[in-house]
């Protein structure tokens, strides 16, 4: 079955080794037959989410702020696989990230309870330590949302010991396992 997949770049860089692990799942997700869109988050008006909790009044434009979220509320309501694609910082994701995906809660706004969609995801990280520990934060962060969201991992490419840009391409099977996580979607 083909699959919408909205892919959330939180990578400032935008030649960057996490837009790469993105071309690779791309690929490998295409070519299996799913839709692919990718928002790149650096390029975008978005703002960071004001607490107000009065969206979810508007089914065409939940938040009440308006600005670049508008391009990506459609797509994220109709997509089935969302891609939380990020450098690591700081032991996170990037703020780019963050604040795009807080601004969904306006989503869940819209439905009673503020139930969330549902949806698969995957996340696909680059990072410039390679070890687990370096990795254990992000690792709790991300199984944590998904259980609370109760959504559907379908997958995680942890890209260590990437620090300049271009640095991913030495390491060839890490582009290779993003391409299978596409393709196995
Ligand atoms: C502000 C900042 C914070 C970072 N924090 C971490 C970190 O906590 N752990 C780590 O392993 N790498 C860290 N890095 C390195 C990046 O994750 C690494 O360079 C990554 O490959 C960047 O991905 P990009 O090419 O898509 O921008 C940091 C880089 C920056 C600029």
């Amino acid at each position: 079955m083909s699959k919408r997949i909205c892919i959330l770049n939180g990578s400032p860089r935008l030649t960057g080794n996490t837009k790469e692990l993105i071309h690779s799942f791309t690929r490998g997700a295409e070519s299996v037959g799913h839709e692919v869109i990718c928002f790149d988050l650096q390029t975008m008006n978005i703002h960071g989410c004001l607490g107000c909790c009065k969206g979810g009044k508007d089914e065409s434009f939940p938040c009440v702020q308006h600005d670049d979220m508008a391009k990506i509320y459609p797509v994220y309501r109709t997509a089935d696989v969302i891609v939380l694609a990020s450098p690591m910082y700081y032991w996170g994701i990037s703020g780019q990230l963050k604040s795009a995906f807080d601004r969904l809660f306006a989503v869940a706004e819209l439905n009673p309870d503020y139930q969330n969609p549902k949806k698969e995801c995957v996340l696909l990280m680059a990072a410039e330590g390679n070890t687990e520990n370096n990795f254990s934060p992000v690792k709790a962060f991300y199984e944590g949302l998904v259980s609370h969201l109760n959504w559907k991992n379908m997958g995680i490419i942890y890209a260590g010991g990437n620090m300049e840009i271009g640095d991913i391409l030495k390491q060839p099977y890490q582009l290779e396992s993003a391409e299978q996580l596409g393709k196995s979607i």
